[in-house]
């Protein structure tokens, strides 16, 4: 993707800072965000020559005006936590199924040549058909997972209804630096990371034999990039196809950093999916396909936990 106008819905976050640093050298960027939890830092190291940051919600900002002369557009901007959605559904409602609305018109009505929504593999829930397919039943247990699905369903019609070309990518368990080991849903990889990092022992819910497809977030920025390139439209998973035990991850990790620390056993969440994995073929459409070094993606995700201790 070269000389394009382009903007990133919550470029200050984890992912859509990786997917901004990708487009920066060849792109102008402009990012929205509020900062509910995207953080200036996330970009500090870029060269500020292409972005344009517009700090404010999409769903207050005159996003017709912002988009007038954009060429493609990557919707990230959400709140993320399964757990705060089911304590606030009306907020997540707002945010990321009137928000990602807001987002899809205005893109309608200044003609945007496509649009790439970040959706997740919460909308296939408790399915435990694996590995799973973009045609596996879809089985939202949350909130969080009732807006993902209603992104989808928008963006198609919007496909289908009004002309704008849009492509939803179902991401598995993404993880990678400027992941946040700090708030209180922490993802397990950066929770890991940190705990062993300080000595501590972290928790495993469960008996750690859960397994998750994780999928490093340059990867993840990699097949927005495709996605949005190629003439693809509809749903998509974005993962790796390997499962990893959770008992495994804590070993490789440990391992990595050169420690032995025990894990804390606790009962299993509720609502934590015993096996996640995807059938990750469908992506192959776009030209992505997934790659097979996941040690030296954890090694370099510990060392940027390193380097932000220091
Ligand atoms: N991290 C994962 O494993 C994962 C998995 C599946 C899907 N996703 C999706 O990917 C996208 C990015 O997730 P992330 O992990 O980078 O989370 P993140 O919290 O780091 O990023 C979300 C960004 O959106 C911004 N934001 C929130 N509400 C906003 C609003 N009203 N207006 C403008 N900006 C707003 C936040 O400030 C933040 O910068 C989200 O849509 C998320 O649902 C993430």
């Amino acid at each position: 993707m070269k000389d394009k106008k382009i903007v990133v819905t919550g470029g200050l976050g984890f992912i859509g800072s990786h997917l901004v640093e990708s487009l920066i050298e060849d792109n102008e960027v402009t990012i929205i965000d509020d900062q509910t939890s995207g953080k200036l830092k996330n970009i500090k190291s870029f060269n500020k020559r292409n972005i344009e940051l517009i700090r404010g919600s999409i769903n207050d900002l005159n996003l017709k005006k912002i988009f007038e002369d954009i060429d493609y557009i990557f919707h990230h901007a959400a709140l993320i936590s399964v757990p705060e959605s089911i304590l606030d559904p009306l907020k997540y409602n707002e945010i990321n199924v009137n928000g990602t609305l807001q987002v899809l018109m205005a893109a309608r009505d200044s003609h945007i040549k496509k649009l790439v929504f970040a959706s997740s593999a919460a909308v296939y829930g408790d399915n435990n058909i694996l590995p799973l397919s973009e045609e596996a039943y879809i089985n939202p247990l949350s909130p969080y997972a009732v807006n993902k699905v209603a992104g989808e369903l928008y963006c198609q019609v919007f496909t289908e209804s009004y002309g704008l070309p849009t492509v939803s990518l179902r991401y598995f368990n993404v993880f990678g630096p400027r992941q946040d080991p700090n708030s209180a849903y922490a993802a397990v990889i950066p929770n890991f990371i940190q705990a062993i990092l300080n000595n501590r022992r972290p928790i495993i819910y469960g008996d750690g034999e859960q397994s998750r497809d994780f999928i490093y977030v340059k990867h993840v920025a990699e097949a927005n990039i495709k996605a949005c390139k190629s003439h693809v439209t509809g749903v998509y998973n974005v993962a790796m196809g390997r499962s990893t035990t959770i008992n495994q991850l804590f070993e490789i990790i440990n391992e990595i950093i050169g420690k032995n620390i025990e894990p804390i056993y606790a009962e299993p969440r509720p609502g934590d999916v015993m096996h996640s994995l995807a059938d990750a073929s469908e992506a192959s459409l776009f030209g992505f396909h997934p790659h097979n070094d996941f040690k030296s993606e954890l090694r370099e995700t510990i060392e940027w936990f390193i380097s932000q201790s220091k």
